[in-house]
């Protein structure tokens, strides 16, 4: 952009940034700082990264765990693909726009507030089988 727009994330017209260097600069020490930070308590636990659909997905069979954390998608504001089309493309994920739960096409009306509800509920049930 390089004059004045309407922002679809900010739902308001903003101006287009003129110099990138002080942002690069600071979110660099930033994320420095945050693997010192991190550094400091990471162990050698061992991590796996399993991507699908949190409604549907099986874990293996034995599996029990303690708890869930979970950052649940907002309804009808984020394309996540799309926002974070930079990491599908660069680690060659494949894309899964069609699953995603409450997605900003499908906007925030009645009727997609209640598709939103039935799929956290859905996934709160299915990963329930795995709790201890
Ligand atoms: C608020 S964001 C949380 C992001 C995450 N905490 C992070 O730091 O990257 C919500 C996430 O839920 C994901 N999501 C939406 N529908 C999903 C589904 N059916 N199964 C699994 N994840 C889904 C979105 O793709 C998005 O990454």
């Amino acid at each position: 952009m390089r004059e004045t727009y309407w922002c679809i994330k900010h739902k308001r017209y903003c101006t287009p940034i003129g110099e990138a260097l002080k942002f690069i600069n600071r979110y660099s020490y930033d994320t420095i700082k945050r693997l010192k930070e991190f550094d400091k308590i990471r162990t050698d636990a061992f991590i796996k990264i399993i991507q699908g659909d949190a409604r549907k997905i099986k874990l293996p069979e034995d599996l029990k765990i303690d708890g869930l954390f979970t950052s649940p998608p907002y309804v009808g504001i984020i394309d996540y693909h799309e926002q974070h089309r930079y990491a599908y493309e660069l680690f060659g994920f494949p894309r899964l726009d069609e699953l995603e739960i409450g997605p900003a096409a499908k906007g925030q009306n009645g009727k997609a507030k209640k598709e939103y509800q039935r799929g956290i509920i859905e996934v709160f049930k299915n990963v329930s089988e795995y709790l201890i």
